[in-house]
């Protein structure tokens, strides 16, 4: 019979067969793919595998501390975790068009995570050993979509690769076969952190694409308080499942008159962004309650100085995409 625990066991086996007994890398993003590929690699193969998560300064609020905390205290797996938010930030320093930004962040995460790879290599070889392979957590809907490139074209999604000839691994890909569904229902068996299995797809350039205009560590900041409130009281209506993503855009280019207290504010707008969806190529925006916009409203522009107006996208795509970049 078919069962998850026949999954695991499977695909334990299969790694094992794959991987003789070299060393492991294998690159974190906070998601979900890429948590359960570590994981599963770390049941069949133990201490021969290091995870390498670059932080890149661009998570949401309390993402990269799941990673740190929870994955590894639930997994045992050693992390190296690259802290680069200053780099990244410097790197897109004046940069307002999307696909310069998307370009930047995926040049320097490559480049981030090949120091690391370096690093790790030089120890393993003054250890006797060397890396043999990366693993990644390609799904069977990545595989199928590399294949037709369109998706890549509208925008250019970023993963590792491109990584210099003399820093090629063989590719270990244990997901391959699997739908989302089913990816969370092996990181549950695995026992990872529900904050991780269930999360909603989150772009690789994270909350640049949500800032409207120039990223700079102050509008990372307001973007991601907003977004802190819109999760909280998404999860708090029970809606985090039904709801396909749900996030915070901050025109960050756009003033507003405002008033509160006895004072003018001329703030930045939050735009409120809430698709269902089955598969992120075509989406619908969700029909929220009332009472619950009223509540992330108030408490953004109570909570957050910067925004003195919040509105909510009723564009469904096509002919708007889910995010605003
Ligand atoms: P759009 O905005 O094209 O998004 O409707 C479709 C899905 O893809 C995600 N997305 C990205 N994911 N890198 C990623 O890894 C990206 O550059 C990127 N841009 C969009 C988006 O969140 C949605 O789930």
């Amino acid at each position: 019979t078919w069962t998850m625990v026949n999954i695991v066991d499977e695909a334990v086996a299969a790694v094992r067969a794959q991987v003789g007994s070299g060393r492991l890398i294998c690159g974190l993003s906070g998601g979900v793919d890429s948590a359960v590929a570590a994981a599963l690699v770390h049941r069949a193969v133990g201490d021969a595998l290091t995870c390498v998560f670059v932080d890149h300064g661009l998570l949401r609020e309390g993402e990269a501390e799941q990673v740190e905390r929870e994955f590894v205290a639930s997994t045992g797996v050693e992390l190296v975790h690259v802290k680069a938010a200053d780099r990244f930030a410097g790197a897109l320093a004046g940069v307002s068009e999307p696909e310069q930004k998307r370009k930047i962040i995926g040049r320097e995460f490559i480049r981030v995570f090949e120091e690391a790879a370096r690093e790790l290599e030089a120890r393993a070889e003054a250890e006797g050993a060397t890396i043999d392979h990366l693993v990644q957590g390609t799904l069977y809907p990545d595989v199928i979509e590399s294949g037709s490139a369109t998706a890549a074209k509208i925008k250019s999604h970023h993963n590792v690769g491109g990584l210099p000839d003399d820093l090629q691994f063989g590719l270990i890909e244990p997901l391959r076969s699997l739908f989302k569904d089913e990816v969370r229902r092996l990181g549950e068996e695995l026992g990872l952190p529900e904050e991780i299995v269930w999360r909603q797809p989150f772009p690789g350039p994270g909350l640049a694409v949500r800032i409207i205009g120039e990223v700079t560590p102050e509008r990372l900041d307001v973007v991601r308080a907003a977004d802190a409130v819109v999760r909280d009281e998404i999860r708090r209506a029970g809606l985090d499942r039904e709801i396909w993503q749900v996030f915070a855009v901050l025109l960050a280019d756009v003033r507003s008159v405002g008033v509160q207290g006895d004072e003018r504010t001329y703030g930045h707008p939050i735009v409120l962004r809430a698709v269902t969806s089955e598969d992120a190529m075509t989406a619908d925006w969700a029909r929220l309650p009332y009472n619950l916009l009223e509540r992330i409203s108030n408490r953004i522009v109570n909570e957050v100085p910067q925004v003195n107006r919040v509105v909510y996208d009723i564009t469904s795509k096509p002919p708007g995409t889910i995010e605003w970049e």
